[in-house]
Formats: structure tokens, sequence, C-alpha cells
């Protein structure tokens, strides 16, 4: 069964084939940074728009280099939310018009789900049971996951989403968007001992997150600083190398816990910041010492793209959760949609 995965529920568009037989087949992204940089974020009209002119051609892109024509898809898997709405109607009413065009299903596809799902489309890839931590720029989630399709929740942030506090410190820090990638980037040339940040909720029994008092305790010592000069670039390096380790023993300690309190042995990692890579050390360092093993998915494949919604797709036709039958009529997007039954 070939396929067609589409994503474009924020700042990427994202196109990939998926053969059940034969892996992923072809991938394509087009990333909206530099339409956003200016504004230090993602406008949503923008967005909307961007995805229109970029949908088509990263289809037939992705569809030239697999060597395939439009009539050999046999289902189109989308982003169905949640996200920005625009952005994801464009995505939608894209994969509708092509499933009546061509007479195939479309399925809509939780983005977090595809997320969640894609460290099983690295090699080795994990066995279920497992918890997954989901780390992206709108979430930070705990779940246990049995199978494809029964996700518990078992914890997740009060306030902002570490991505998310990525985001604004890099943005106190002066770095430009998105702050993430360049937080990390310029933490690789700092100390991180220098500066004792709070680790929020480190000792709380439960298994929440809260990081947004971690960035006004960077901007507390952003203004120390600044009182004489600007931030001096060693002081910037180590402000983003102290502010990192900080989200990640916090995100190590709850990770452990979950594992401890499901009685489980495998982590599996997806969102934005799992391509961190000082996250990436530590957890690998200190599940492997509590006896589990930690799964990540492929670097290019922790950010948003196609490949994990047309992944997410076949894994859930291989086990019977979806209707090949039912033709698109309609199409729809839920902009927020709970992934997890509840605690
Ligand atoms: O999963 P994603 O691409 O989009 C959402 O669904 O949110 O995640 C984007 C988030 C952003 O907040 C970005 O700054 C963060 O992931 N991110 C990183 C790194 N790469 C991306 N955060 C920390 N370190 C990174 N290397
Ligand atoms: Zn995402």
């Amino acid at each position: 069964m070939l396929i067609l995965g589409i994503e474009s529920s924020c700042d990427e568009t994202g196109v990939a084939l998926y053969d059940d037989q034969l892996d992923l087949l072809a991938e394509d992204l087009f990333s909206q940074v530099a339409l956003h940089a200016p504004y230090g974020g993602v406008v949503p009209e923008l967005a909307s728009r961007d995805h229109v002119r970029r949908l088509i051609p990263l289809i037939e892109s992705v569809l030239a280099k697999a060597k395939r024509q439009l009539a050999d898809i046999d289902l189109i898997a989308v982003t169905e939310g949640p996200g920005l709405s625009g952005a994801l109607l464009v995505g939608t009413s894209v994969a509708a018009g092509l499933g009546l065009a061509l007479g195939i299903p479309v399925v809509g596809v939780h983005h977090l789900e595809g997320h969640l799902l894609s460290p099983l489309l690295a090699r080795p890839s994990p066995a279920f049971p497992f918890v997954a931590l989901l780390v992206s720029g709108g979430h930070t989630q705990l779940m246990a996951v049995e199978e494809v399709g029964q996700y518990q929740l078992l914890g997740e942030t009060v306030d902002d989403a570490a991505g998310e506090a990525f985001d604004k410190t890099a943005s106190l820090l002066g770095l430009p968007y998105p702050g993430g990638p360049a937080l990390s980037a310029l933490a690789q040339t700092g100390d991180h001992k220098r500066f004792r940040f709070p680790r929020p909720m480190l000792h709380s029994p439960d298994l929440e997150f809260s990081f947004s008092g971690l960035k006004t305790a960077v901007l507390t010592e952003v203004r120390k600083h600044e009182v004489n000069a600007a931030l001096d670039k060693k002081t910037r390096a180590d402000l983003a190398a102290s502010f990192q380790e900080a989200v990640v023993d916090v995100l190590v300690a709850k990770c452990l816990a979950a594992l401890k309190k499901t009685h489980m042995s495998r982590l599996v990692v997806s969102g934005g910041v799992g391509a961190n890579v000082r996250l990436r050390a530590s957890l690998t360092s200190a599940v492997s010492k509590h006896g589990g093993e930690v799964f990540f998915p492929p670097l290019h494949l922790c950010t948003d793209n196609g490949a994990m919604i047309a992944f997410a797709a076949a894994l859930k036709h291989a086990r019977g959760q979806i209707n090949l039958r039912e033709k698109p009529t309609r199409f729809s997007v839920r902009p927020t949609w709970p992934l997890a039954i509840d605690r």
C-alpha cells in the first residue's frame, strides 16, 4: 500500500510517500523559518498562504523522487490537528480534493500521534509498550503507550512547553527565531555550571512539568548583567548552557520517574526538542544506567514532517484501524484535539 503523507499544521509543509512493504520512498519539506523570522514567531495567515504555495509542488516532487504517479497512491494521510486552523485547512482541503479526484480514501492523523510513533521509523525500533516523552513547541507530555492508539497521559506541562521555553529564553538572549536550535548551539560553547537555575517541579511526586518560571529566572540574570553593559559573549553562552541544563535535568528526572511508575523499560522521545543533543546524551546515559533503553526518531524527523504522518497511518492501517472504503465527502480540521485518554 502506497501512502501519501501531508503535514501543514504549523510552519513546515511536509510531504512523504511511504510504502508499507518497502519503507519510506521519498520525503520533502519546506520550512517557513525565513518567512516568519522577521516577526520573531509564526504568523498564522502567512503560514497558511505559504502552505498553499508549497503543497502541490512538494507532492509533485516526492512523486518524482519515488518515480511514482498520482494513480499509484492508495491512501492519503493528512494532519487533521492540532495546529493552526488556516494552516491545517490547506493540508486537509488538498488531501480531500486529491482523494475525491483519485477515488481513494483520506485519513486524518493526529499531529502528536505522528510525532509519538516516529521513533518507530528508526532502526532498531522500539517494541510496545513504552513510555513516550513528547517535547515540542506546543506540548510537553509523558504517556504510557500500550499499542498504536492506546495512549495514557501520565503528566504534562502546567504552563509553557519545553520548546516554548527554549524559544522564549532564546529571544531573551537575543537569538534569532526559531530559538531552540540557536540556543542549543550556543549552549555547546557555554559553562552549564555557572548559573544555578531552578529545576521546577523536580521533586514533585507527580509527572507534571512547569517551565515558565525558568525563563523568568534567566531574565532576572540577564537584567543583572545588563546593568553596566550589554551581555558579553561568554555570559550569553553560559546562560544558554545553564538554562538548557535545568530543562534537561527536569526532563530526565521525570522520564525516569515515569518508567518506574509504569514498570516499563523503554523510553521513546519525539518532537522538536528531541533533536537537542544534550537531552539525547543525558537521557541515553540516565536510562541505560537504570537498565532501560531510549529510542529517538532519526534526527531530521524530530521536527514536523510528512513522513511521520504517512507512517502513523501505515501503522494504524496494519492494525485495522483505518476504514479504506470511506471516501472523502467532506474535510475537517481539529485545531485543538486531545490525543491521550485521561489519567
Ligand atoms: O515538533 P516541532 O517541530 O513543532 C511542534 O509541533 O511544536 O517542535 C518545534 C520546537 C520549537 O520550540 C523549537 O525551538 C524546538 O522544537 N527545537 C529545539 C531544538 N530543535 C528544535 N529545542 C531545543 N534544542 C533543539 N536542538
Ligand atoms: Zn510538531
